[in-house]
């Protein structure tokens, strides 16, 4: 790492030529794919501890095939904020705290105070944290126990998540996704407890709407939006073959928006 930006300020401040130029593009190029492969290989190994080997095969043939493959149906839902309802609720566990962090820097001290470092689990959330997504990091006794995103912006909407829907932050509409509770910590409320501290964070920042989608098989997803009052606005179906994409959102007769 020291090594990379001593080699990047060298090019800046001297007048090398464009191969020396290419090669460290080549060499920084290279590094991302390496930080990239060993996030990876690290998300494998705690998949593998946590949930087993079946679960392990069964996503890595799901990552490898929506590089080339993806079809899917989803679940739009959104929230109007500015209630209260939503943050009247307690967790039916003691112990649990909320860190909201925003930067690789503050991911840096939280995995230095609890000894183990969120990113290593989610595989783009160093890149998310750059682009401007914030985490919810749920801790149970200062073990780190679920997650959960907020983007407020398009840029750190798409680093979260690949599916196109529509979501207006120019009119103060932000997104919610990327929820995932470790496996050991599922069905104790952490999620829920999430999620509160989310549309919290939103309604103190004047946030009027904020949107989200599940796979219309994900039931857990879907029980935990209905349980927080989100609406469901559309439906949506998402194909992808190779560079070729298609969204479309169909929206349901009761929509408050119909668009
Ligand atoms: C979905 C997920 C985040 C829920 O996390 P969790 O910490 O277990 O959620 P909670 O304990 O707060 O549960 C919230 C509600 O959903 C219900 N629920 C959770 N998982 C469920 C499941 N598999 N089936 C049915 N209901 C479920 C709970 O019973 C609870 O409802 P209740 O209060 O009425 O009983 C978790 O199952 C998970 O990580 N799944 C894999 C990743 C994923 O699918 N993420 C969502 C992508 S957007």
């Amino acid at each position: 790492m020291i090594l990379q930006s001593c080699w990047a300020e060298e090019l800046s401040t001297s007048s090398f030529s464009r191969e020396a130029r290419d090669l460290y593009n080549c060499r920084e190029g290279d590094h991302k794919m390496i930080s990239r492969l060993v996030i990876l290989l690290r998300r494998a190994k705690d998949i593998l501890q946590t949930e087993g080997l079946a679960t392990l095969l069964r996503r890595s043939l799901k990552f490898v095939q929506a590089w080339f493959f993806k079809c899917g149906e989803y679940y739009l839902y959104e929230l109007a904020l500015g209630g209260t309802s939503q943050v009247d609720f307690m967790p039916s566990v003691n112990g649990l705290t909320c860190e909201i962090i925003s930067t690789n820097n503050e991911a840096d001290a939280l995995a230095a105070a609890v000894g183990f470092d969120f990113r290593r689990r989610f595989i783009n959330a160093r890149k998310s944290l750059d682009k401007g997504a914030i985490a919810f990091c749920v801790l149970f006794k200062g073990q780190m126990a679920s997650i959960g995103w907020v983007a407020l912006s398009e840029e750190a909407k798409k680093s979260l998540y690949s599916l196109p829907q529509k979501v207006d932050f120019s009119k103060g509409e932000a997104y919610i996704g990327g929820l995932e509770t470790i496996p050991e910590y599922r069905r104790k409320d952490l999620a829920s407890y999430g999620s509160v501290r989310r549309l919290q964070f939103l309604n103190e920042r004047g946030i009027t709407n904020t949107r989200y989608a599940v796979s219309a098989s994900n039931i857990g997803a879907q029980t935990l939006a209905a349980k927080f009052g989100l609406e469901k606005y559309a439906e949506a179906r998402y194909l992808k073959l190779l560079w070729w994409k298609s969204w479309t959102e169909i929206p349901l007769a009761q929509s408050r928006h119909g668009d």
